[in-house]
């Protein structure tokens, strides 16, 4: 079996469940019911138990789905921290032999190196990514991600229609991050591949686990050695040639009294470069719908554009694009609402189906925009941990919002065109959408 489309939509796809015993969230064509799920398992199985599906042999996995439940997991690190030791980047046992086999070893052990405890955890945020894609940090590029979402919406508005995932929500956050890192922007159709290997154990793989078949996993491994050798050749030149580019701050930088090794630096830009690209396509593909959708909203958020940040996390809330993630451990014995959990288990924590529990908020399948506290849904997880792009994410969804109100007028779903199709994996995301538009009048300067 390979991992893609194709062989995915030849396989028989999950049906909507009736009853919590039909539920499967890793089944292919379960993601087009994942929402229908939630609310079953919710009612009546919240600490859902997947027996065997853990990491260790003979271990069980667990999927929560409430708000409560999965904010006090985060929040307590020493109860339940994340997987240390092979693997736990997210990767296999075949991924991290072929890394060793060809010299880049120490990438699949930087983070167990470089961030062992919370507390280094919280340093590597710090020093290392925060000035750069953090809240204040982000607030730099501004005028750089406007400048990618205008040019990119240069190339269609006078067409009337366009495909949105292709023509701008995938190509602008490609262009920022890598703009961000130093990459140079002709070698975006090569790091688009690569990209697309990083994230393929999370869309095509099986399981709490996103496992893959075994030749899968080594083609995918081996295209994630070439993009390891060209970040390699990267920071070469950027210790040639520095330039005011994230790359080059971390080859200069002081981590904990020392330089960082180039091991260490390929692993910040592998995440950098996995976390800036797909989640962001996602979520701003959910709010180019959301608008074709609500001609009310549009009107509102014309009307007053301080609402468009309001908008952005109630998008960010409905339509999650991490839908889970198989993030935690259980390091002793605990309970969870009466289920005893052993020490060794997988937590498998859907955000996405806590940020729809009526226990965070009234009507939480609608989309509001005068929500009293907008942004306390899960999407990004929250601190300890929690995503370190979510400022950068954010700015990007704020700005080409904008940018859509600015240039674009009577915005509709394309008729006819649109299946409303999601790729598998743990993360929603539209393959395509058609939208069909008129073009802003532009004010004629009088005189
Ligand atoms: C809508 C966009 C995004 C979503 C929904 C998202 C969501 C998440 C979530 C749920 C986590 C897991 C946190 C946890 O386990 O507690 C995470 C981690 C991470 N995210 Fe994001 N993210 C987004 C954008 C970004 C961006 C723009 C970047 C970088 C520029 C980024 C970089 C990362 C990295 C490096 C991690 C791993 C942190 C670690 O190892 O602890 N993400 N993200």
């Amino acid at each position: 079996m390979a991992a893609n489309r194709e062989d995915f939509e030849a396989m028989p796809q999950a049906a909507c469940p009736m009853s919590v015993g039909e539920v499967d969230l890793f089944a292919p064509g379960a993601q087009e019911h994942w929402y229908d799920s939630y609310k079953l398992l919710q009612a009546e199985e919240p600490v859902l138990r997947l027996p065997g599906q853990g990491y260790e042999p003979g271990s069980d996995a667990y999927v929560l789905t409430k708000y409560e439940d999965i904010r006090k997991v985060v929040r307590d690190p020493d109860l339940f921290p994340t997987r240390q030791g092979p693997g736990s980047s997210g990767t296999s046992k075949i991924h991290d032999e072929i890394f060793e086999d060809e010299g880049f070893g120490d990438v699949v052990t930087a983070r167990d190196r470089l961030r062992p405890d919370i507390e280094t955890h919280k340093l590597h945020r710090e020093t290392l990514t925060e000035p750069w894609v953090g809240a204040s940090g982000a607030l730099q590029h501004r005028d750089m991600i406007t400048a990618h979402a205008n040019r990119l919406v240069d190339n269609w508005i006078d067409k009337g229609e366009v495909e949105f995932v292709t023509e701008f929500a995938a190509p602008l956050p490609q262009a920022v991050i890598s703009t961000i890192l130093g990459f140079p922007l002709e070698d975006m159709p090569m790091t688009k591949k690569w990209e697309e290997a990083q994230v393929r154990r999370f869309v095509y793989g099986f399981g709490p686990k996103s496992q893959m078949e075994d030749p899968d996993e080594e083609d995918n491994a081996k295209a994630l050695v070439a993009f390891n050798r060209y970040i390699q050749e990267q920071i070469d030149e950027k210790r040639r040639n520095p330039k005011d580019d994230m790359i080059t701050f971390l080859t200069e930088v002081e981590y904990q009294g020392e330089p960082l090794a180039d091991g260490d630096i390929i692993s910040v830009v592998s995440g950098m470069h996995i976390g800036g690209n797909e989640t962001t396509q996602y979520a701003l593909t959910s709010e180019a719908m959301l608008l074709a959708e609500h001609p009310e909203i549009v009107e509102e958020l014309r009307a007053d554009r301080s609402k468009v940040r309001f908008f952005v996390e109630e998008a960010l809330r409905l339509y999650a694009p991490t839908q889970g993630l198989s993030g935690r451990m259980v390091a002793r014995d605990t309970e969870i609402r009466g289920v005893k959990i052993p020490a060794g288990s997988l937590l498998h924590l859907r955000w996405a189906a806590a940020n729809r529990d009526p226990e965070l908020c009234e009507a939480p399948d609608e989309i509001r925009l005068d929500r009293k506290s907008p942004g306390k849904h899960l999407t990004f997880s929250i601190r300890p941990r929690g995503c370190p792009g979510a400022g950068l994410s954010r700015l990007e969804q704020n700005i080409a919002v904008n940018v859509m109100l600015d240039r674009i007028d009577e915005l509709k779903l394309a008729r006819g065109k649109n299946d409303f199709k999601h790729q598998p994996g743990i993360m929603l995301g539209l393959y395509e959408l058609h939208l069909a538009f008129t073009k802003v009048r532009e004010a004629v300067p009088v005189g």
